[in-house]
């Protein structure tokens, strides 16, 4: 999730934390129209050193972007995991990632927040959700755990889980919104200039 209030410069300072032991990567983001971003991600069967290069990966893309959220099929992995960083400005980085995670209970309570998303760059759109959520996920540990969520937090939460279900946070609007923005990206996709050919 991009979210352009707490958008904030790539910072070093606080990350990454010493126990990382191989440089990370900053993979490739997809964008709308990529159809990979409308399919179901498939739960992870253990959590292994592999899992966890690619959970510090994604956190790197997320931090360079910079965004507050990614789930696993924005760099093209169809993998129920995300990562995100929902703590203000000013405070230390707090990465988390949540592997399998899924909703277990909503509160009938909604709350409406200004959402973006790494893949749909540049555009930001009110969205009402269930103002808190509880979670059950599997974490870099492979630990069973449960939180319950509320504020930016079950937010953000609710828009990375939407993506392993291939949904977008543009699927809540109006449908004249939506295909418009749609429209927008497909002629986007349609201007750029195609990917240069490796001759060899
Ligand atoms: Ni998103």
């Amino acid at each position: 999730m991009n979210n352009r209030p707490f958008g904030r410069p790539y910072r070093i300072d606080a990350f990454p934390p010493s126990d990382y032991l191989t440089p990370m990567t900053i993979r490739p983001i997809i964008s709308l129209p990529d159809p990979k971003l409308r399919e179901v991600s498939k739960p992870l069967e253990r959590v292994d050193d592999d899992v966890r290069r690619f959970a510090d990966d994604m956190l790197e893309t997320m931090y360079d972007a910079p965004g507050i959220g990614l789930a696993a099929i924005q760099v093209g992995e169809p993998l129920r995991m995300l990562v995100l960083d929902v703590s203000d400005r000013e405070e230390p980085r707090n990465p988390r990632v949540f592997i399998n995670p899924e909703i277990i209970s909503r509160s009938d309570t909604p709350n409406v927040h200004e959402e973006g998303c790494l893949s749909i760059p540049d555009y930001y759109a009110e969205v009402e959700r269930p103002a808190e959520v509880t979670v059950k996920y599997v974490d870099r540990d492979g630990k069973e755990q449960l939180v319950e969520a509320n504020g930016l937090l079950a937010t953000c939460l609710q828009h990375e889980i939407d993506h392993l279900n291939g949904v977008l946070f543009i699927d809540y609007l109006s449908k004249l919104k939506r295909d418009m923005v749609v429209r927008k990206f497909r002629k986007l996709a349609r201007d750029r200039p195609p990917p240069a050919r490796m001759v060899g």
